[in-house]
């Protein structure tokens, strides 16, 4: 069947996986991606789908609500695939504004262009909030978050994410928009920005820079591969049930001071350093302020209801990650020297 999906954030870490898999699997689908490529978003992920004749990327913001307009208007979008966002917890404790006005407001406006481009004929069409287990806060005691944990958010990031949450689902009660909302776990893979943990240890230990590990390092995470997250996204936009929510994750529970250890025994052995020689560079910094405890995810329903399951292990995954950051320097340099921003400044000047 054709159809236009329309993808937000499709140039960031987890969106340009989305992109890639949509693009290659559905080639009787129009994919257009929609990004404003903030730092985070960097067209050089998708170099490999750019030229595709079913894909069409947009420069646009989601808070943009006249550029949403003629989009919706150009393209016609039968779906909507939300995933762009600030996503990362540090800078929400420097500027906890820009969560709100990108997460919040950008999100409802999004919904809002939905609704009006659709003009309340919503059959066919499905709105697919992309969000994070971070909602349900943090957990102390043992257990896992389910579809039903009270959300609890503690993060600027957290609370703004659970606020957009809430409004895709208002706009299904109040509007019948037909809507779906997943919350996953940590990701990990290959074009992760190297501010978060996984990337930025790998980035550190290449360059014999010091490994900052927050407080004592007995955060605990629950990984899961990107492609299966991608995988899982696909799954839940097809299959998924309008209304209804999916928990997605990797039953993969890992304390940040095991998984930056594991990280420096692979890389001793991809750069032939002797054994131990990286983890000399571990580093126990200044925790962060409100720092989570431990996020677990039961992802039992989507296994039961919609047969989704992770396709590899995290050792797997870990060393096709590993891998991929070594083949893949010129990315790395270009997105911490920030090259591919002035790209984009003289390129799309207005
Ligand atoms: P990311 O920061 O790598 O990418 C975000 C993308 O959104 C970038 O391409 C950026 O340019 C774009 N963007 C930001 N503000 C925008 C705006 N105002 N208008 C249009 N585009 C804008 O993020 P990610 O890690 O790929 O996360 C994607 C989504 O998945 C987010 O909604 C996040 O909350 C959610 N999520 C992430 C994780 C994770 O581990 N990274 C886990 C669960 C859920
Ligand atoms: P991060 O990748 O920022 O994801 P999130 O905060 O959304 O879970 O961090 C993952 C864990 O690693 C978290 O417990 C914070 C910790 N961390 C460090 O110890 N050092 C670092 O330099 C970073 C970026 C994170």
């Amino acid at each position: 069947m054709e159809r236009t999906i329309l993808i937000t954030g499709g140039a960031g870490f987890i969106g340009s996986h989305v992109v890639r898999r949509l693009v290659t699997r559905y080639p009787q689908y129009r994919i257009i991606n929609l990004d404003a490529l903030t730092y985070a978003g960097n067209l050089e992920n998708l170099r490999d789908v750019e030229n595709a004749p079913n894909y069409t990327f947009v420069k646009c913001d989601i808070r943009d609500a006249e550029g949403l307009k003629k989009v919706f208007a150009e393209h016609k979008p039968a779906g909507v695939i939300h995933l762009a966002a600030e996503s990362h917890v540090d800078r929400s404790i420097s500027d906890p504004l820009a969560f709100v006005e990108t997460n919040v407001l950008g999100t409802v406006t999004l919904l809002n262009a939905a609704r009006e481009g659709w003009k309340g004929a919503f059959e066919g069409k499905r709105f697919y909030h992309v969000s994070t287990d971070e909602v349900y806060g943090s957990l102390h005691d043992g257990g896992f978050f389910t579809e039903e944990t009270a959300y609890d958010p503690q993060s600027p990031y957290s609370a703004s994410k659970a606020a957009s949450d809430h409004f895709a689902r208002a706009d299904g009660n109040t509007y019948k928009l037909p809507f779906v909302v997943s919350n996953c776990s940590n990701n990990y893979g290959s074009h992760h920005f190297p501010e978060k943990l996984i990337p930025l240890m790998i980035n550190n230990i290449r360059n014999n820079k010091s490994l900052p590990v927050y407080g004592k390092g007995e955060n605990v995470r629950d990984w899961l591969w990107v492609e299966d997250h991608a995988s899982a996204i696909d799954t839940v936009f097809h299959k998924g049930v309008n209304g209804e929510t999916y928990n997605i994750g990797g039953h993969n529970e890992w304390k940040n001071i095991d998984l930056v250890h594991l990280l420096c025994r692979i890389m001793d052995k991809k750069l032939g350093r002797a054994e131990g020689e990286s983890a000399k560079l571990i580093s126990y910094v200044t925790d962060r302020a409100g720092h989570d405890l431990r996020y677990a995810i039961d992802a039992s329903k989507i296994e039961r209801e919609l047969g989704w399951k992770p396709s590899i292990t995290f050792e797997e995954g870990l060393e096709r990650t590993v891998d991929w950051y070594l083949a893949n320097e010129a990315w790395l340099e270009h997105v911490t020297s920030g090259a591919y921003q002035q790209y984009y400044e003289a390129h799309y000047a207005r």
